[in-house]
């Protein structure tokens, strides 16, 4: 990894206070240049040559449950561990974040996990929501693009509806853009792409382990 992605540590040009009260006002948000040109771009190298090593389709479910299935995703996925100096900045910019929405909305976040993406031409994720109430410890949702560049009729937007299943937003998946929205309240699908969309969507989660319940490490 290059060095100077160290020395050139870049804060995000949106300000906490905007997320903070968007989630407050709409429980959405959608920013760009969330990541500097230079982190986004080391980023996409990464996911890049991980794909060409070969990495995984993506499941649906946790644990034992856990299964791929054409009809709902056809993304690949590779879960984020800080093994790069680039993974790092990104964790420690994402926590930074989680600690700054804590100080000023107590949500009691507790950690964030996240994953690279790739969908080839022609993958898509169908209509979802990323938790369920009180099923799931995972109530805020990022979702950070690294495609350089996007044009509208690649598709591949990220389709937002409201709880009225109203659609509200159609994102492109534009490099550096994130979105940030309440796990439960938004459903959401990637429509069909026609070029590879390289992202990562991560999780901010709670910790609802219990005495007799440890939560999964992911
Ligand atoms: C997900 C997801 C959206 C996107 O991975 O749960 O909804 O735009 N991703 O990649
Ligand atoms: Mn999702």
């Amino acid at each position: 990894m290059a060095n100077n992605l160290q020395d050139s540590v870049q804060q995000p040009s949106f300000s906490y206070r905007e997320l903070v009260d968007a989630l407050v006002d709409r429980g959405y948000l959608v920013v760009d240049d969330f990541l500097s040109p230079e982190l986004t771009k080391a980023l996409r190298d990464e996911i890049t040559e991980l794909n060409r090593m070969g990495i995984e389709r993506a499941g649906i479910g946790r644990g034992g449950a856990l299964q791929v299935n054409d009809d709902i995703r056809s993304d690949k996925t590779q879960w984020i561990e800080g093994e790069t100096s680039a993974q790092q900045q990104f964790l420690s910019q994402c926590d930074d974040l989680r600690s700054e929405i804590n100080r000023h909305l107590f949500m009691g976040l507790h950690d964030y996990e996240a994953h690279f993406a790739v969908y080839e031409p022609g993958s898509f994720y169908q209509k979802h929501l990323d938790a369920f109430k009180g099923r799931s410890n995972r109530v805020l949702t990022n979702v950070i693009y690294l495609n350089e560049h996007w044009e509208s009729e690649w598709g591949g937007e990220l389709a937002v509806y409201d709880e009225a299943d109203q659609l509200i937003e159609r994102v492109l998946p534009k490099g550096g853009r994130a979105i940030f929205f309440l796990s439960e309240r938004f459903p959401h699908e990637v429509l069909k792409t026609t070029k590879q969309r390289l992202s990562i969507a991560g999780w901010y989660r709670i910790n609802s382990s219990t005495g007799s319940y440890i939560d999964p490490a992911r």
